[in-house]
C-alpha cells in the first residue's frame, strides 16, 4: 500500500512534541486535547494545513525557543512567584528558519535609519550602551551607524516590552527604570530576575530567528534605547553570533560552568576576549592585584609558588578546558600563584564586573578548589609552614 503523507503532517507533529518535551504535561490526552483545540481556535491550523514543509514555531503553547533555564539571581527565593501583569495584544508569527550567518541575505546594505538626537540625548545614549558587550566588537562606523539607528522609548510601570512567544521586534538598552524576566516553566510564568537601571534584553530572538524566549516587564517609569531587527540583524549580529559559537565549545566543556544555563553561559560568551601568550610569558604574577580570570583554550599553563621562605616551585598544570585566576576573584586576595605559558597558549579573559555579575552560580565550586590548592601546597612544600594562607 502507498502512505502519502500530508503537507504539514510532519510539522504539526513536531511541534506537539516539542511542546510537550517543554511542557512536561501531567496528562498527555488531555494536554493533547488542549493542544490541537487551541491550535484549531487559531489561525495557525489553517497554515499547517495549506503550507505543509514550513516550520511554524508559534505553536499554541507559549515555549522557549532555546533549553534555557532560568536565570540563578539574588531575587530567587520559596516565595511564590507573581505573574506578570496581563499583556496587551502582541502579534504572533512565523519564525521558520535559524540563522546561517555565511547565507544570511538579511544583511545587505539597506536604507540606514537614522533617528536625530540631541546632544542630552547622544550621551544618555553613549553612557546606556558603553557596557552594553554585544557591541564591544563593532568597528567604529558601525557602532556609529547603530547609535544613529537607536531610537528611545519610555517604559510604563506593568509596560510588557516582550511577550514570551512573540516575534522579536527590537533589541533594548535600558537608559533606566527596572525591568522583571519572566520565563513559562512548566506553563507557569515565573520570575526569574530583573535588571536594574542597566544591561540590554531582546537580542535572542533576533540572533537566532526564533520566537521570544522571557517575558519583560517594566516595574518602575523608565527610559529605553531601541534598536530595530533589521539594523540589529546587518550589523550587530554576524559578530555577535560568531563570538558566541567561537567560545560555545569551550565553556560546554568546563565542568565548573555547567551549573550555568544555557543563556547565563552565552552572557560569558559575550564577555570574553582572547589574549595570546608565547612559551614562558608570564600570564599571572602572584602578589599582583587581579582583575579578571582565564579560561585555558590552547595549550599548557604551570603554576609555580614562592613560599614565605622564598623557596620557588611548580605547584600544579592547567591543560587546554581548564580555567585559572579565579581565586583571588574569590578571596579578594592578590593573586596565589604565578602562571607561566608552557609553548603558546591562548586564553579567554573573563574581567573581574562580568565574573562577579555572571559567576555566582559556580562559586560553590571555585570556593572547593581552594582545598586542593592547599594540598597541592603541602605536598610541595612538605609542611604548611611558610605557606600563605589561601583564604
Ligand atoms: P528575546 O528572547 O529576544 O526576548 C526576551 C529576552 O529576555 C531574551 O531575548 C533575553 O535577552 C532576555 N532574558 C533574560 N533572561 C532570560 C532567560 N533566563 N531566558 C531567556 N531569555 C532571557
Ligand atoms: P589566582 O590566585 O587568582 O592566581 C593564580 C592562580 O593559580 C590561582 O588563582 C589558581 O587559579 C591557580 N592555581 C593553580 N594551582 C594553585 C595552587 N596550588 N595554589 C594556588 N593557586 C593555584
Amino acid at each position: 500500500m502507498n502512505f502519502e503523507i500530508p503537507p504539514g503532517l510532519t510539522d504539526l507533529l513536531q511541534d506537539f512534541t516539542v511542546a510537550v518535551l517543554r511542557e512536561r504535561p501531567p496528562e498527555l490526552v488531555q494536554f493533547a486535547v488542549d493542544y490541537f483545540n487551541k491550535l484549531n481556535e487559531s489561525k495557525n491550523a489553517d497554515k499547517y494545513q495549506k503550507r505543509g514543509g514550513v516550520r511554524f514555531v508559534d505553536s499554541p503553547v507559549a515555549a522557549s525557543p532555546l533549553p534555557i533555564e532560568p536565570m540563578q539571581t539574588d531575587d530567587e527565593d520559596d516565595d511564590e512567584p507573581m505573574a506578570p501583569p496581563p499583556s496587551r495584544f502582541r502579534r504572533k508569527s512565523v519564525s521558520a528558519e535559524r540563522y546561517d550567518p555565511e547565507a544570511d541575505e538579511e544583511l545587505g546594505e539597506e536604507d540606514k535609519l537614522v533617528y536625530p538626537k540631541s546632544d542630552v540625548q547622544r550621551q544618555r545614549l553613549g553612557e546606556a550602551v558603553k557596557d552594553i558587550l554585544l557591541f564591544r566588537s563593532l568597528e567604529p562606523e558601525q557602532m556609529q551607524e547603530v547609535l544613529d539607528a537607536m531610537f528611545e522609548k519610555q517604559a510604563e510601570p506593568d509596560e510588557h516590552i516582550i511577550d514570551q512567544g512573540d516575534d522579536g521586534d527590537n533589541f533594548y538598552v535600558i537608559d533606566s527604570g527596572k525591568y522583571d524576566i519572566y520565563v513559562l516553566i512548566e506553563g507557569k510564568s515565573t520570575l526569574v530576575g530583573n535588571y536594574d537601571n542597566k544591561g540590554s534584553f531582546g537580542e535572542l530572538a533576533l540572533m537566532y530567528n526564533m520566537p521570544r524566549a522571557a517575558t519583560i516587564v517594566a516595574t518602575a517609569p523608565g527610559t529605553l534605547w531601541a534598536l530595530d531587527r533589521s539594523t540589529f540583524r546587518r550589523i550587530v549580529l554576524k559578530s555577535a553570533f560568531l563570538k558566541r559559537k567561537m567560545y560555545e565549545n569551550l565553556l560546554e566543556n568546563v565542568p565548573m560552568l555547567k551549573s550555568l544555563n544555557a543563556y547565563e553561559r552565552m552572557n560569558v560568551a559575550d564577555a570574553l576576549h582572547s589574549v595570546t601568550f608565547q612559551d614562558g610569558d608570564i600570564i599571572i604574577r602572584q602578589g599582583d592585584n587581579a582583575d579578571c580570570m582565564f579560561f585555558l583554550q590552547e595549550g599548557d599553563v604551570r603554576f609555580t609558588v614562592r613560599n614565605d621562605a622564598n623557596e620557588e616551585k611548580e605547584v600544579n598544570r592547567c591543560t587546554t578546558g581548564g580555567y585559572f585566576g579565579e581565586l583571588a576573584l574569590v578571596t579578594h586576595k592578590p593573586r596565589a600563584a604565578t602562571a607561566h605559558s608552557v609553548g603558546t597558549t591562548k586564553v579567554a579573559v573573563l574581567a573581574v564586573d562580568a565574573f562577579e555579575r555572571l559567576m555566582g552560580p559556580c562559586m560553590d565550586i571555585m570556593s572547593r578548589n581552594i582545598d586542593e590548592y592547599e594540598e597541592q601546597l603541602v605536598q610541595v612544600f612538605g609542611s604548611k609552614a611558610n605557606i600563605t594562607d589561601l583564604r
